[in-house]
């Protein structure tokens, strides 16, 4: 009798793409009342980058994508599937997904995206997931990207100090070895979306309307509860790490290296203490790019690579948590081409 072949997808090319203009706490100590040693001890970060003035979120994708496509040894025409996760895209429609799409040469591939908060790579990694599972896709594209300077209050010292912008992406491709994505686990829960929200120049939260009534531009910014958050991340990111974990049969001790949300150094170290987790097997990047959203995983995960800290058959953790609220984690096993 025939065996039926158990599909699955891995991670086989990552990529990501950091903009060139470097904000430092020492520059924001001239914009807001703030200070170097407050930002290094409450939050872990040194500096941060912005996009250039006409720089998209899905130019910045399109970089990451090609690094992504090259380390898998595949082309744009490959890709059966583009999901690209942000709160920062290009325009309110057509997507940051279709845009890249475009901009890759992508023709063959369907192309949505995921606003998950700073949780959209991880919930974009799930669709991608799925699609592959269930026989949609062959080759997929994930992305996380955001240009959060453009929705931040630069006068507002409680957050802005925090933001910064980038991209990341994986390839990810079907396999029917044991190994790749081995759980995936999403949370959301709206009852506290007023933790972290947009909200445009009158205090109105419906960005739709693009144009106030007498036909002014009504830009839209941050809005945060961090003290509020901090406690939640904290909590919610340690139970969906367990449960990922729990689902994937993998014991914390097995765990080759943790790649979590960058938000704030203290929730990393917090989470990491909380799993018994030793700080040499947690990789960050918060001190140089600050919290870039949906892009943070991938960027670091990105960077873990290049910089020899995979190796073949490696458990790695990724998990996050961001407005929604929103949380997941997936339990990744190393598995180049
Ligand atoms: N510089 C100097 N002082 C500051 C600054 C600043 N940049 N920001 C706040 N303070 C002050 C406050 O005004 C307050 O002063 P007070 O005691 O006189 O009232 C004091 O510092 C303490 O403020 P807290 O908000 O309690 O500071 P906390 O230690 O909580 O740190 C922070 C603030 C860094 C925002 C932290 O709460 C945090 O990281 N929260 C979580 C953020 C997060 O995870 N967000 C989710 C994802 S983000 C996304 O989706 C884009």
């Amino acid at each position: 009798m025939a065996s039926i072949k158990m599909v699955n997808s891995r991670i086989g090319g990552t990529g990501s793409y950091i903009p060139e203009t470097i904000l430092t706490n020492q520059d924001l100590e001239r914009l807001v009342d703030t200070s170097d040693d407050w930002i290094t001890r409450r939050t872990g970060i040194k500096e941060r980058r912005i996009a250039a003035r006409k720089q998209f979120a899905s130019d910045m994708a399109a970089e990451a994508a090609r690094e992504a496509l090259e380390t898998a040894g595949l082309s744009p025409a490959d890709l059966d599937l583009i999901v690209v996760g942000t709160v920062t895209p290009d325009r309110q429609f057509p997507s940051c997904a279709c845009t890249l799409q475009h901009k890759l040469g992508a023709g063959k591939a369907a192309a949505m995206d995921v606003s998950a908060g700073c949780s959209g790579f991880i919930y974009a990694l799930s669709v991608a997931h799925n699609a592959i599972r269930c026989g949609e896709a062959e080759h997929t594209l994930v992305v996380g990207v955001e240009v959060l300077s453009s929705v931040t209050n630069w006068a507002d010292r409680g957050t802005c100090v925090l933001l910064g912008d980038g991209a990341g992406a994986v390839v990810l491709s079907r396999t029917t070895e044991e190994t790749g994505i081995r759980s995936i686990h999403l949370k959301s829960d709206g009852a506290y979306g007023d933790l972290l929200y947009a909200v445009d120049v009158n205090g109105d939260q419906s960005v739709r309307a693009t144009l106030d009534r007498a036909g002014q531009a009504k830009p839209f910014y941050l809005v945060m509860d961090g003290h509020s958050l901090f406690k939640k991340a904290v909590h919610c990111l340690e139970e969906v790490a367990l449960a990922t974990l729990d689902r994937a049969r993998v014991a914390v001790e097995d765990l080759a290296l943790l790649v979590p949300h960058q938000a704030n150094l203290r929730i990393i170290n917090a989470l990491a203490g909380r799993l018994g987790l030793a700080a040499e097997k947690v990789y960050t990047t918060i001190h140089k790019y600050g919290n870039t959203s949906s892009a943070s995983i991938p960027i670091a995960f990105n960077e873990a690579r290049k910089s020899g800290r995979l190796a073949p058959r490696d458990k790695i953790l990724l998990v996050t948590f961001g407005a929604g609220l929103t949380w997941g984690a997936a339990l990744v096993e190393w598995s180049p081409i």
